[in-house]
């Protein structure tokens, strides 16, 4: 075929900037002329030949634009091209194929923009069965999932793709040269190339496309068939709208992709519509805990549908963006301020509020990541929960035995805490589960809790040196027994006696030192004897938990931040309220007042079975102290804070004992020890502690490593620096302490946050 058989519109535009010679598009539709333009726009191909069975289309393809030139004929569309784009409806690609299969020029490529995979693989097979290996294209399906309810070339939009995602689903002997082209293309028009098989990329459209078009579609023509339809249309407002825009869609098109896609559409129909009944059901027998748990977890998930997307834990406000923090020197510490909720209570709060029979009903919950991935696994295992909404909870008890088996892996963000308690908690079920966390929670150590549960009968696996991911094994009889913990670890003591709840006998935990026991505190507030003999707590399996009423005071461990902050800061007068004081979580206020601090306690009650005080922190000068180690678990989490209070002291200070904070979200010794560095404050790292003298703080950029707790305790540390402090990787402070930023500015610290 020789150029004087093309229509000849403006020249090629493309430059040796081009990834390609000549790309042609069959089909000028919305989708295919949008591709033609935005490749010719961004210089995707030197030259775009377009062809159209429309001539009306194709001639406009060419006035508008979209293409270079326009094809007297489909082959000779296809002769000379380098890529050949087919962007016909999925039930003509065979017809078109038929017709152009021995015109490829060698090396050419073969793509398609079809919203169904299998259809095209197939098609494309038995086209070219007869046809030599060496006179095929290289095959490289794809599927832009982008549109509009518009059609024809007229509304081909040059940047329909940008920011969008295109789907290739390469077939396995497809050389990888076609495969950067094609991507390159898209790339070229601003899109996000993602691969993926073809069978599976069937099964994902025919969800969250493919069945929400049916539903419209139906739900419109039902409508429309009601006697009264005119005063339905009349007054159905937004909603309606909303839900239903997509059925202006093109009918052909998408009675042709349900033809073709049959069985992946089928399957999730079904699925579907044995919902639609669960809910029918419900309404007609007035069963509102149905309907309040299919829409709370469908809430939830739509709330976070970004989240779902990018397989995080969609409860989450979690971003994989790069938060920083920025803080002038000097502020202000004064005021009173109520900190964000226990986050231990918290999550044992939905865990056995979950478990219990009867509504539970919680207050003061805090809406932090960690706990938040807690409330949500418990959604996945059938748990109806309302809320959190302000710091309130209705969690709708199944029963010690009523967990169901979640739909895939809970997914437990950060929290250390949820997955070593969880693994006790499951490892008794009738179900099998998987346990997985962010980066940092996938490197930390779950064999202390998986090799005490196997000795007691639990089936669990880890992954490499013992971390996660958990895959805990269903229906395993577990038996009580006696287990002298190794190390002082609340959770390690948590996870057996939660184990314990489903085990034959007594199970006993003896600690080497007090950790704190909101576990043994909150199972005797649901009504579930848990015994104390000096260092061991014990329970016997088999009984159940009765739904209550929770109030979470403020946690000790985020108010840490704030008692230091005011420790250090000359004139500094602070209130913080309802603050949690259990004597297992007050080393803290234990370690400040050796040092010097100056906390006064006020207004002491016990709210559902714990402690809470408000308390006053003035500023004093601290002095450097040894930090007795019997204070270590009690203020495990507040060693961060506790080291800037160090390096505001005069003299010396020394821990010891505390190898546990080599293992928390970083090793927070570490860690520690090299922001310091960075703020130009030198000390002595231990193998169980560290080393600090009272120095001058000078400014400087901080790496938090994630740590939620290194990140808040350098912006404290700003309050007595010369110059500025930046501190980088912040977004975890989101999963304790989601408004330590808000609070910060109200005590009058000057912090900013930047979101990279
Ligand atoms: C926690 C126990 C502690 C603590 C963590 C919360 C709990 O961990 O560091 O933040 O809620 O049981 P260890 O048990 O590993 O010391």
């Amino acid at each position: 075929m020789s150029d004087s058989s093309l229509f000849v519109g403006k020249k090629g535009v493309g430059s040796e900037n081009s990834i390609t010679d000549t790309v042609a598009v069959i089909g000028l539709g919305l989708i295919g002329g949008s591709f033609a333009k935005a490749l010719k726009e961004n210089d995707g191909a030197r030259r775009i030949v377009g062809f159209d069975r429309n001539p009306n289309e194709l001639q406009a393809g060419l006035s508008l634009g979209v293409i270079d030139e326009a094809a007297d004929s489909l082959v000779s569309a296809v002769k000379n091209a380098d890529v050949v784009v087919l962007a016909v409806p999925v039930r003509a690609v065979e017809a078109v194929l038929d017709e152009i299969k021995t015109e490829f020029k060698p090396g050419a490529v073969l793509t398609d923009v079809g919203s169904v995979k299998g259809s095209f693989v197939k098609a494309v097979e038995r086209v070219f069965s007869d046809v030599e290996l060496s006179a095929r294209p290289a095959v490289i399906p794809g599927h832009p999932i982008a549109g509009s309810e518009k059609s024809g070339v007229s509304a081909a939009n040059s940047s329909l793709f940008v920011n969008h995602k295109v789907i290739l689903t390469p077939l396995p002997q497809m050389g990888c040269e076609a495969l950067k082209l094609v991507s390159a293309l898209w790339v070229r028009c601003g899109a996000t190339v993602l691969e993926m098989g073809v069978d599976h990329h069937d099964d994902v459209l025919a969800a969250t496309s493919h069945l929400p078009h049916l539903i419209a579609f139906s739900l419109v023509d039902t409508l429309a068939g009601e006697g009264d339809s005119k005063e339905i249309f009349k007054y159905a407002a937004g909603g309606f709208r909303d839900f239903t825009r997509i059925a202006s869609s093109d009918p052909v098109m998408w009675s042709d992709i349900f033809l073709s896609n049959s069985a992946s559409t089928l399957k999730v129909l079904d699925h579907f519509a044995d919902d639609l009944a669960i809910l029918r059901e419900a309404i007609a027998t007035q069963d509102s805990k149905t309907l309040l748990g299919v829409f709370t977890r469908a809430k939830a998930a739509r709330d976070h549908f970004s989240k779902i997307l990018s397989g995080q834990a969609y409860t989450t406000i979690m971003n994989s963006k790069n938060v920083i923090f920025k803080l002038k020197p000097g502020g202000d510490v004064n005021g009173v301020i109520r900190v964000a909720g226990d986050k231990s209570m918290s999550h044992r709060s939905i865990m056995l509020g979950s478990l219990a029979d009867g509504v539970t009903e919680v207050e003061g919950f805090l809406e932090g990541e960690d706990s938040l991935a807690t409330l949500q696994a418990f959604r996945d295992m059938g748990v109806v929960i309302e809320g959190p909404d302000e710091g309130r909870v209705k969690i709708y008890g199944v029963g010690v035995n009523g967990l169901k088996q979640p739909p895939g892996p809970l997914y437990l963000g950060n929290s250390g805490t949820a997955m070593r308690l969880f693994a006790g908690l499951l490892a008794g079920q009738a179900f099998d589960t998987e346990l997985t966390g962010d980066e940092s929670l996938s490197k930390r150590p779950m064999e202390r809790v998986a090799a005490p549960l196997r000795e007691m009968g639990a089936v669990i696996e880890t992954a490499e040196h013992g971390r996660p991911p958990m895959k805990i094994k269903g229906n395993c009889r577990l038996k009580g027994m006696h287990y002298d913990m190794p190390m002082a670890s609340a959770q390690v003591k948590s996870c057996l006696l939660l184990a314990g709840l489903y085990a034959d006998g007594e199970t006993s935990v003896t600690e080497p030192a007090p950790t704190r026991d909101h576990t043994e505190r909150m199972l005797n507030g649901f009504g579930y004897p848990v015994n104390r003999a000096g260092d061991t707590a014990s329970l016997i399996g088999g009984g159940s938990l009765t739904a209550t009423k929770i109030d979470v005071p403020a946690d000790i461990s985020s108010a840490a931040f704030f008692l230091v902050a005011a420790s250090i800061t000359p004139g500094a007068n602070l209130t913080l309220k309802h603050v949690g004081m259990n004597p297992t979580r007050v080393g803290v206020i234990n370690i400040l007042r050796a040092m010097g601090g100056d906390i006064e306690v006020s207004n002491e009650s016990v709210v559902g079975g714990e402690p809470v005080a408000d308390l006053t922190v003035r500023y004093s000068q601290l002095k450097g102290i040894n930090i007795p180690e019997d204070q270590v678990p009690l203020a495990i989490d507040e060693f961060p804070v506790l080291f800037i209070a160090a390096v505001c002291a005069e003299g010396k200070t020394v821990l010891t004992g505390a190898e546990e904070l080599r293992v928390k979200e970083s090793d927070r010794i570490q860690v520690m020890a090299d922001g310091l560095k960075a703020v130009g404050v030198d000390t002595q790292v231990t193998p169980d502690g560290i080393e600090i003298n009272g120095s001058e703080i000078a400014g400087g950029v901080v790496d938090s490593h994630g740590d939620h707790r290194i990140a808040m305790a350098f912006a404290v540390a700003s309050l007595r620096s010369k110059g500025e402090i930046t501190i980088n990787d912040c977004a975890n402070v989101a999963t304790s302490f989601p408004n330590f930023e808000a609070l910060a500015k109200q005590v009058g610290m000057q912090i900013s946050v930047e979101h990279e």
